[in-house]
């Protein structure tokens, strides 16, 4: 039997236009890339995301009813989710905190990271289903992030499905805090997603590098080069890795071979950014109302505090 990940690397990359599912991203040397992206200067988006919930923290607390609990879509790094923890803080204690995540060390990491200011409760489970979990076991009024602008990566209608199924978990009471990256300069947002130093580079080679590592590949890494494109309509980067010269790659396997032209491309991942204006169509559309939002100064970010309408 083929692996998950052969059997998705053999139809990505016998498609036209080639492609690759991003969630392969994240094996250990991907995901410690990941962290790197998040200190550049030129990433923008996650010391925004932080200046936000630094400064909002109490705000968002005090909307919340007296001992709610916090869920978390992915596990929350430290230094996201600590000043929301330390903010729901309940009068007696620590608040109950689940954060919510496919993967079993990231859970780990974020449990120790955060035991001293919350009672860690991790699910290891998708979003919706781990969600839907947490709605059913626990009482308690619950505030739900979704931070970092991870909803960028769906394309706009998915992210229409996957609020809408949010909404149908949540109680009146509960809320969700959502952080979006917005439209902004398009050479900020190239730079973001292809930084100077080749970090990110780095990140989306290490996609090419694990199928060799894992599935047997021969891709010879020097003839590929990552590459950032903003696209209109709807505004988005997208992520690709270009083949810099014809060429043909084995992946065992995937019991797979295939031919690059000069210059075709792997599409990797899609960021979309948002106007306020398509924000607000989208969380109307999928059944939340806008209670407050908070935009950062330096970097055009927004993080909403939506409530099921
Ligand atoms: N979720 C991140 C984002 O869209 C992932 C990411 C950052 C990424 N830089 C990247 C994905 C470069 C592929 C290539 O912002």
């Amino acid at each position: 039997m083929m692996s998950e990940f052969a059997a998705d690397v053999r139809r990505g990359l016998s498609a036209t236009p080639k492609e690759l599912p991003p969630k392969y991203f994240y094996d250990g040397v991907g995901s410690a890339l990941y962290e790197a992206i998040t200190y550049l200067p030129e990433y923008g988006l996650t010391n925004a995301d932080i200046r936000l919930l630094e400064t909002h923290a109490r705000d968002v607390a005090s909307r919340m009813p007296a001992d709610f609990a916090v869920a978390e879509l992915g596990s929350g790094s430290g230094r996201k989710t600590r000043p929301i923890l330390e903010a729901a803080r309940r009068s007696g204690g620590k608040v109950r905190y689940f954060p919510i995540d496919l993967s079993a060390s990231a859970l780990e990491n974020c449990g120790v990271t955060l035991a001293d200011v919350a009672c860690v409760e991790p699910v290891l489970a998708p979003f919706l289903d781990g969600l839907e979990r947490v709605r059913e076991e626990h009482r308690e009024p619950l505030l739900v992030l979704f931070v970092g602008s991870s909803i960028g990566n769906f394309t706009p209608g998915d992210a229409r499905e996957f609020l809408t199924a949010i909404r149908a978990t949540l109680n009146a009471g509960d809320a969700l805090l959502l952080g979006v990256d917005l439209v902004k300069d398009e050479r900020l947002l190239v730079e973001a997603y292809d930084d100077p130093a080749g970090v990110t580079a780095a990140f989306n080679l290490n996609l090419l590098a694990r199928i060799n590592r894992e599935l047997g590949g021969n891709f010879h890494l020097p003839l590929f080069a990552h590459e950032a494109r903003y696209g209109e309509n709807p505004p988005r980067i997208e992520m690709h890795l270009r083949a810099t010269r014809a060429c043909e790659v084995q992946v065992e396997a995937a019991g797979l071979t295939c031919r690059f032209e000069e210059g075709e491309t792997i599409l990797t991942e899609k960021s979309h950014k948002y106007t306020e204006s398509m924000l607000d169509a989208l969380v109307t559309s999928a059944g939340f109302s806008v209670e407050a939002c908070w935009t950062d100064e330096q970097w055009p970010f927004a993080e909403l505090f939506l409530r099921p309408a």
